[in-house]
């Protein structure tokens, strides 16, 4: 008796197992990328944002790709002036999941895990535990990507995807200029400046707002010793700090103080997300988790 009363149950529980996942079979899920970044209001900034969109969509050409830009001050500007309404990551990821959205992959396009990657980490772990008992779906599956730096081996992939500029400029000195921050990932600049000292001679890092500051590359630059110099924003866009912070003519700009120092300066005006090699890196960041949507 007993043990037919356990080979019932046994049945019971397979039989709900097929009926679930018949159930899931019949009602598709919903897929969508999110792609996360501060954002920019210089229109020929945005190339590098479509640029990344373009390799992201090729790769995964079935899956919806949307946007979101964390910075409030950029989202409103565009609003005003161009009429255009870009969400910041809570409102992409409540409108994906009122529309129905159950497998979300939310990809940071950050060169760094810092505080803008910590606060968007912050809201996808929050609509993770969201439970809705009004028959809007939750998210079966909701994750976050990597930004490109989180450890030695991605920065050194990094560095790969750097090295055909610095071989393109090996006569030169090489600036890349980082956006820098207060917060402890900032160390991944002294990483990255360790890591390609290694492999290259002419290239040094330096940040607009953290250590390697501009005084570390100025002394580097005594030490390189070449007196053309090319400076580039190891940013993912060439927006107000490239423009401005590196290649503005204003005394304080890196390239008027560089000029000071006696060196013939060169900007390169193009974000990150325009080499074709960084975008890439992100496809691969997305890779790493989209057998989740499966
Ligand atoms: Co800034």
């Amino acid at each position: 008796m007993k043990k037919i009363l356990i080979i019932t149950i046994f049945t019971l529980f397979i039989i709900s197992i097929i009926g679930g996942s018949a159930f899931s079979m019949t009602k598709k899920d919903k897929k969508a990328i999110l792609l996360v970044a501060f954002g920019t209001s210089y229109k020929e900034a945005r190339v590098s944002y479509d640029n990344i969109e373009k390799h992201v969509k090729s790769a995964f050409p079935d899956i919806e790709v949307r946007w979101a830009y964390t910075s409030n001050m950029i989202r409103k500007k565009i609003l005003s002036r161009d009429k255009l309404y870009i969400p910041d990551p809570i409102v992409a990821l409540s409108k994906l999941q009122d529309e129905g959205f159950t497998k979300v992959i939310v990809q940071s396009l950050h060169v760094i895990p810092g505080y803008e990657f910590e606060d968007l980490s912050n809201v996808v772990s929050t609509f993770g535990q969201l439970k809705s008992n009004k028959g809007r779906p939750d998210f079966k599956v909701l994750v976050l990507g990597k930004p490109i730096m989180y450890d030695e081996e991605a920065t050194e992939e990094f560095i790969d995807a750097l090295s055909p500029f610095i071989e393109e400029n090996k006569d030169k000195a090489i600036v890349f200029m980082g956006h820098g921050t207060e917060h402890f990932a900032n160390a991944a600049y002294s990483q990255l400046e360790l890591l390609i000292s290694e492999r290259f001679k002419n290239v040094v890092i330096g940040t607009v707002e953290g250590y390697p500051d501009l005084d570390f590359v100025k002394e580097k630059l005594k030490e390189i010793g070449k007196r053309n110099v090319v400076i580039a924003p190891l940013m993912i866009v060439a927006g107000d700090h490239a423009r401005n912070d590196m290649a503005g003519d204003e005394a304080d700009s890196w390239k008027m103080q560089l000029k000071q120092e006696g060196y013939k300066v060169e900007p390169f005006i193009h974000g990150l997300g325009e080499n074709d090699k960084v975008a890439e890196i992100f496809v691969k960041r997305i890779k790493e988790n989209i057998g989740l949507l499966k």
